[in-house]
């Protein structure tokens, strides 16, 4: 899978990029991620990429003219011109159905706003997909675009270590429920235990503590997830 991001602030990644699953994907060539300064593509002498708003407002507006050349440059990079996502709180909300939709296309092309965001005519050109990570603000789609990268990259295969182990995650396919609650050595911290039925070696006394734990956490913390019927009775796979 290859990305390519288009972003003001390129160091961000520099970090991101060079550790854990992502620094391993790029390593063994099953991820490749490409950072292009938008600066690149300016015609300013100063370099500057935006303007004032028309229309008036705080603020500045990034520029259509740099972000349509440096995309139709960017695109001739690759074998084929790749989905071109917008960073936006203004976006469609990514979810795991998306991340799943999402991990059919081979090559992405990812631009990051700032400031008061793109002059729209770079959606009405580009037609990109306008994705948001959430109902919140971030400064810029930086670290909108970190967190697509990471949740696309642990569908490509061979990229997690255990093939299985998103399979059992929250959110998983077809799973819409949290995942319960994990333990570790040592079995007991100032005074906290590990729970008895996670020592017993009762794989079936395991699997259903697990599933009750699930379903208690997410009808605690995302009600929204479960259907539940009336009487309370939850609906829901569970695996
Ligand atoms: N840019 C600023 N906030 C954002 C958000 N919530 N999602 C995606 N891009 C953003």
């Amino acid at each position: 899978m290859r990305f390519d991001i288009v972003s003001l602030f390129p160091e961000i990644f520099s970090g991101y990029l060079g550790e854990s699953l992502l620094s391993k994907a790029i390593e063994q060539q099953l991820v490749s991620v490409n950072v292009h300064d938008l600066r690149k593509w300016t015609t300013d002498k100063h370099q500057r990429v935006d303007d004032r708003p028309f229309g008036g407002g705080p603020g500045m507006v990034i520029q259509v003219e740099p972000v349509v050349r440096c995309v139709e440059e960017i695109q001739q990079l690759g074998q084929q011109p790749g989905n071109i996502i917008l960073l936006t709180p203004t976006g469609k909300r990514l979810d795991q159905k998306l991340v799943e939709e999402l991990v059919d296309t081979p090559r992405h092309l990812l631009l990051c706003g700032r400031y008061e965001g793109f002059d729209h005519r770079v959606v009405d050109i580009l037609k990109p997909m306008e994705i948001s990570i959430g109902d919140y603000i971030l400064n810029g789609g930086e670290v909108a675009a970190m967190a697509m990268i990471e949740s696309l990259i642990r569908l490509v295969p061979g990229v997690l270590g255990d093939e299985m182990s998103n399979v059992d995650d929250s959110f998983s396919s077809g799973n819409r429920i949290l995942e319960y609650p994990q333990y570790t050595r040592p079995r007991e911290y100032r005074g906290f235990q590990v729970p008895e039925v996670l020592l017993s070696g009762d794989h079936q006394a395991i699997d259903d503590w697990r599933k009750a734990q699930s379903i208690e956490r997410t009808r605690d913390r995302r009600h929204d997830l479960l259907g539940e019927s009336d009487d309370g009775d939850v609906d829901q796979k569970t695996s």
